[in-house]
């Protein structure tokens, strides 16, 4: 008995095993990259992928040259490892689809219902939405809104109003993840301070953002699990810390809220009038919003700010040049009275904080850029080499393969904070590999038309709270 259960299930095992080896891998044809299926079923090189991306891509880009193809979570991306390629992809815009991947990423993660107008739930241009609320006409306000919010949040509170002899001690992690995320919070979202804008609503509005500040940390911690395509029920306390999150941006509670930014206003406006959504699925594309202005912003501002402080040159560039920018505009640092205002100028001249903030995103920033094949087609790389990409591929640029190669960044790994100044202390904007002036040499914001739409407002607001940081 117990040889024939044995039999069959070495029989059921051997069967999915053949199924495997002729479905689940891919083999090459004539004309494609070089392609790794990896050892898991379904994951394929998954798991060495994550636990080590820039590792597991330079060893694949040494063995297999500057394009290859390794099959992840069920899907096959193409890396394209040569910056001069890049502009291929970039530009390639007939045969690459960059909503694809973007729409249904957000939609395994946060839950909503598609935001892709070919499927019916609403007939929104969300693109069009970002650029027109972040961008543009839509920025100074932004930008003045986030650096009132920064300056109260930094000074105006009790925990570390300067002007009291109690002073709260906390990491630079914990301040600078508090302080951002409750200025950007109270910018996007505004306040709700109702008719009694007394201390204690105050409290009460700011446990709301410390505890949202708290679900945010425990599922954005899963958000690599997630876009990698596990479901989000596997993870309880991230699910329920989303869902949290969900509750206090349904319609009933924004709309006592005051100052909302055009971005969400708008989007409330869009979700009422262009979509089916049902009030959860509209609450959680706030929450997406939410995620999309903090994820990358939080870890910025900490290294940057980590980073200047550990490099006495970069604290002491930086201290002069925000002392030439407020005498320029009349204005002093004044604990007691902490009411700068640093106009758009003010902040794009700001070069050395501009620099210090790159040369710290360079270091710690890992993204990826993605496109999805729209249909079989053949890319033509900058050496004259053609490659097939099958209809369905993912096709993907790895920014920190540029940002550590030692041929475009002399010593990768050491903080420089004067790496984006010129011999004029301007911004650098010339960067070279071989020889070869780069087009795309810093890229932690995405790259064409997928490049994040809030990179003017999230560059600016770091300036503002490094300014705030040195000053205060
Ligand atoms: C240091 C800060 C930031 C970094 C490094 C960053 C980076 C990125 C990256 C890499 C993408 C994806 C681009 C792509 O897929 O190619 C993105 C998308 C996005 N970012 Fe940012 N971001 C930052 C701050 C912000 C801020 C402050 C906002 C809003 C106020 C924002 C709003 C968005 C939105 C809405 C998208 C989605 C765009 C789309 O799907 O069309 N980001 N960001």
């Amino acid at each position: 008995m117990i040889i024939t259960i044995s039999l069959i299930w070495a029989v059921v095992i051997g069967f999915c095993c053949c199924l495997w080896l002729a479905l689940g891998i891919r083999k090459r044809q004539p004309g494609e990259p070089p392609v790794e299926n990896g050892f898991i079923p379904y994951l394929g090189c998954a798991l060495q992928f994550g636990a080590n991306p820039l590792e597991f891509l330079r060893s694949r880009q040494k063995k297999y040259g500057h394009i290859f193809t390794c099959k992840i979570a069920g899907k096959y991306f193409h890396f394209l490892c040569d910056p001069f390629s890049y502009h291929a992809v970039i530009r390639q815009g007939r045969h690459l689809d960059w909503k694809k991947f973007h729409f249904s990423t957000s939609v395994k993660a946060f839950g909503h219902d598609s935001m892709d107008p070919r499927h019916g739930y609403t007939t929104e241009n969300l693109h069009q939405t970002f650029l027109k609320t972040l961008q543009g006409e839509a920025l100074p306000s932004l930008i003045e809104n986030m650096m009132e919010n920064l300056q109260s949040v930094m000074l105006q509170s009790d925990a570390l109003s300067p002007t009291t002899d109690r002073w709260d001690v906390d990491g630079i992690f914990a301040f600078c993840y508090k302080v951002m995320f409750e200025s950007g919070y109270l910018t996007l979202f505004g306040k709700d301070l109702g008719n009694d804008k007394k201390a204690a609503r105050q409290e009460a509005q700011k446990a709301l953002v410390l505890n949202a500040l708290e679900n945010f940390k425990e599922f954005d911690k899963i958000f690599p699990a997630l876009v990698a395509g596990l479901p989000i029920h596997v993870f309880k306390s991230a699910y329920s810390a989303r869902e949290n999150l969900a509750k206090t941006m349904l319609a009933e509670n924004l709309c006592k809220r005051e100052n909302i930014s055009d971005l969400i206003s708008l989007r409330m406006l869009l979700n009422d009038t262009l979509s089916t959504f049902n009030d959860l699925s509209k609450a959680r594309t706030h929450v997406a919003l939410l995620w999309a202005s903090q994820a990358n912003t939080l870890p910025a501002t900490f290294w940057s700010l980590l980073y200047m402080i550990r490099c006495p040159e970069a604290m002491k560039a930086a201290n002069e040049e925000v002392k030439k920018i407020l005498e320029s505009s009349g204005q002093r640092a004044d604990p007691s009275k902490p009411q700068l205002t640093l106009s758009r100028e003010d902040l794009d001249n700001m070069h050395v904080i501009d620099s210090i903030i790159k040369e710290a995103m360079r270091l710690s920033s890992a993204s990826m850029n993605v496109r999805v094949a729209k249909e079989d087609f053949l890319l033509h790389l900058d050496n004259q080499e053609s490659y097939r990409i099958r209809k369905d591929d993912v096709i993907a640029l790895y920014p920190q393969m540029l940002h550590f190669d030692p041929e475009i960044y002399e010593d990768p790994l050491t903080y420089k904070y004067n790496r984006y100044l010129d011999e004029n202390a301007q911004e650098k904007t010339t960067f070279y590999r071989q020889g070869r002036k780069l087009r795309y040499y810093y890229m932690p914001f995405g790259s064409g038309v997928t490049k994040c739409p809030g990179r003017f407002c999230s560059t600016r607001d770091q300036a503002v709270s490094g300014t705030g940081a040195l000053l205060f």
